[in-house]
């Protein structure tokens, strides 16, 4: 299945494993990208000194492309050098301005992908040299940039970003959500959710089974409820008790909501984790992970196992070519 994306990156299928913040290491990374799918890095909340070491261990488990993904808005250069330096050769930007980053990551021989949510940032990124577009819909999981739907703004983005290929994000799931992509004139599908409910995922046994479980109607737009480390970024989760009890209290603003301030959980490395806080459950977490965040998208529902990586990725392919043949016929 060719695409200006796939022909862009040499890959072998239209797909990309769109950034899941902790959930992604080079494990899940790797593995889309040995599947002939783009694999990305997240790597902007590591201290700048461990971003290398997880570069490199990314590229001893594949020798294809991946993306690293930074946020734009934290001035995070130190960032892209170090993972350009490592060997990083796509470098993707999220939440904020990309034009002071593209001209050093291009100097470097390294691409550009940015996220955008609107019309207009999808022209600011152009404008600043972008070399893939992710046009990523209010249905997504994680923080959400904007407020137009996957399939509304898919088709305008594409519109104006001429020879710049375009993924859709927000709400894709399967084959189905790609071959509908494609039709939207999009290059590929961006997937988040889906990979969190992967094998290789970091996310916490519980996290997973919660998605596997989760209606559709469970996964709701937050504008600031889970600000702690990341405030004034509205995001997509799942209903759990958090929310339960917040919206029970009339969704009180922040420094006034039930339980302001409570330690429900304990990271890995022994760091508390605030009821309100950014921070996902994940693998050795300890603790309520219930009532943390549970980052999901509207297409929640749709997934139904937890598999490897490289399976949702074959299976959304077939799938995907499944729909298109039928289509054609
Ligand atoms: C658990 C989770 C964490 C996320 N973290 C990031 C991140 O670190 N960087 C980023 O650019 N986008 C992040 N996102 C947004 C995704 O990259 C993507 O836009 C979104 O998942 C697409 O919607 P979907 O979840 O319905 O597939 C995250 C999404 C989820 C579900």
């Amino acid at each position: 299945m060719n695409t200006s994306f796939t022909a862009l990156l040499s890959l072998q299928v239209p797909i990309m494993q769109a950034p899941i913040g902790t959930a992604a290491g080079p494990e899940l990374a790797a593995s889309v990208s040995n599947a002939g799918a783009l694999g990305s890095l997240p790597i902007w909340f590591l201290p700048l000194k461990n971003v290398s070491s997880m570069v490199t261990a990314t590229m001893q488990l594949t020798y294809r492309p991946f993306s690293v993904n930074v946020r734009a808005d934290l001035n995070q250069q130190s960032h892209v050098n170090a993972a350009v330096q490592s060997g990083a050769s796509l470098v993707h930007l999220f939440w904020g301005d990309p034009t002071p980053y593209t001209a050093a990551i291009h100097d470097a021989g390294a691409k550009v992908i940015v996220t955008v949510a609107s019309v207009d940032e999808a022209k600011q990124a152009l404008d600043a040299g972008a070399d893939i577009l992710i046009a990523q819909g209010w249905e997504a999981g994680g923080h959400v940039r904007g407020n137009v739907t996957t399939m509304a703004l898919v088709p305008v983005v594409v519109d104006i970003a001429g020879a710049v290929p375009v993924l859709a994000a927000g709400g894709i799931v399967d084959g189905r959500g790609l071959a509908a992509a494609l039709m939207l004139g999009a290059s590929g599908a961006a997937m988040g959710t889906r990979f969190v409910a992967s094998e290789e995922s970091r996310a916490h046994a519980g996290y997973k089974a919660a998605l596997l479980a989760a209606r559709q109607s469970e996964a709701v737009y937050l504008v600031d409820l889970f600000d702690i480390g990341w405030a004034n970024a509205p995001h997509r989760a799942l209903r759990n008790s958090t929310v339960r009890a917040w919206e029970a209290a009339g969704c009180p603003a922040s420094g006034s909501r039930p339980n302001e301030n409570e330690i429900v959980a304990t990271r890995a490395d022994g760091k508390s984790i605030e009821r309100y806080s950014v921070v996902l459950p994940m693998v050795g977490a300890s603790g309520n992970m219930e009532a943390l965040v549970q980052y999901a998208g509207q297409g929640v529902e749709g997934i139904k196992e937890i598999l490897p990586a490289s399976r949702i990725v074959e299976a959304t392919v077939y799938e995907a070519s499944a729909c298109l043949s039928e289509f054609r016929s």
